[in-house]
């Protein structure tokens, strides 16, 4: 056999074992590298004779193209054994149920929170906004909370220490920062996070409030009354809700009342509920707010956001609302 036959066919014995593109490289090396068994030949060109020579070089130069042929005829196939192999073993049972998105849902607070915004908004209330950590004026003192007055104690809070802040013990405050920077006629609700040191089935240490306040000429008790049974109403879709107001004192309005909302208990017995204070804004607290009572007057509110959230969804453990036990939560999606 003529040396370069027998290298071809030396060449496709080993590329035929060649099981991994790998072990194809080696075996190529082994005929095309710098030492191979053709680079050899080639190299021995020298010492022959110019007869011989060109009729050599070609007889080397055509095996070399079919190694070259049969190199790439085998890589081929490897790859191709190699891609059936992965499809065989990566192939995707495409009837198989898909993966489903979790599904997320809205926190009951922050449901029963956007259906308040919309009632009120539906009645001309814009909603507003303001610091949880709040100064001890805004908080206080700008509400006639002065500071040696009882009520502060009866909304005990969190202070920053070394500071005049504290965390918010109620809505209230925005009612002042509201009226600073806006002028009559002003319709606005704030719901909002408030702290309290206070815990057990019906107090957490954090609640929410949502604070109404309507200030313009004329605005009287009876529109108070007006605003909230009609709230009441179309928030628990009940035509027959009554309310109630009871005197009581809070340092900012005056005179000052309990809001009680008629609740249907279980049993049949019907009972009020309290549900907030609310009041005729005190002509100094419109002061503070830069605002002339002579000319305007308005109320102001403030209710249990966490409280409606439980009447409407019948919960009766407040903490409920604050464990993040996804069985809980889960009923409200
Ligand atoms: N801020 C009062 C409280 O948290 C409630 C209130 C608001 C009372 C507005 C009257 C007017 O107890």
């Amino acid at each position: 056999m003529h040396p370069t036959d027998k290298i071809v066919s030396d060449a496709r014995a080993a590329f035929d074992a060649a099981a991994t593109v790998a072990d194809l490289e080696q075996a190529k090396s082994r005929f095309l590298g710098k030492s191979g068994a053709l680079t050899e030949l080639l190299k021995g060109l020298g010492k022959l004779s110019a007869e011989e020579r060109p009729k050599a070089g070609a007889a080397i130069n055509e095996a070399k193209v079919r190694v070259e042929d049969l190199l790439a005829a085998r890589r081929d196939a490897i790859l191709a054994a190699e891609l059936d192999q992965r499809l065989a073993a990566e192939s995707v049972d495409v009837t198989l149920p898909g993966r489903r998105q979790a599904g997320g849902g809205l926190h009951p607070i922050s449901r029963a929170q956007e259906r308040i915004e919309k009632l009120f908004a539906s009645m001309g209330f814009a909603a507003a906004d303001g610091p949880e950590i709040e100064n001890d004026f805004y908080n206080f003192t700008a509400l006639r909370m002065f500071p040696d007055h009882p009520s502060r104690s009866m909304q005990d809070t969190f202070y920053v220490a070394d500071s005049d802040k504290v965390l918010r013990t109620h809505t209230s405050p925005v009612q002042i920062r509201h009226m600073q920077s806006h002028q009559p006629p002003i319709r606005i609700i704030c719901p909002g996070r408030v702290y309290r040191v206070d815990h057990d089935a019906t107090h957490s240490p954090m609640f929410h409030q949502i604070e109404g306040l309507w200030v313009d000429e004329g605005v009287s008790l009876a529109d108070l009354k007006g605003t909230l049974t009609q709230f009441f109403r179309a928030f628990f879709e009940r035509d027959d809700i009554n309310v109630r107001f009871r005197p009581s004192y809070f340092p900012f309005v005056e005179p000052g009342v309990e809001i009680d909302m008629e609740w249907e208990r279980k049993d049949g017995e019907v009972k009020y509920l309290e549900i907030g204070g609310a009041g005729v804004v005190h002509p100094d607290v419109l002061r503070n707010g830069n605002i002339d009572p002579e000319r305007y007057s308005g109320f102001a509110f403030g209710m249990g956001l966490d409280r409606l959230a439980m009447l409407k969804y019948g919960v009766n453990d407040l903490r409920l609302f604050f464990d993040s036990d996804l069985k809980f939560l889960r009923q409200f999606r």
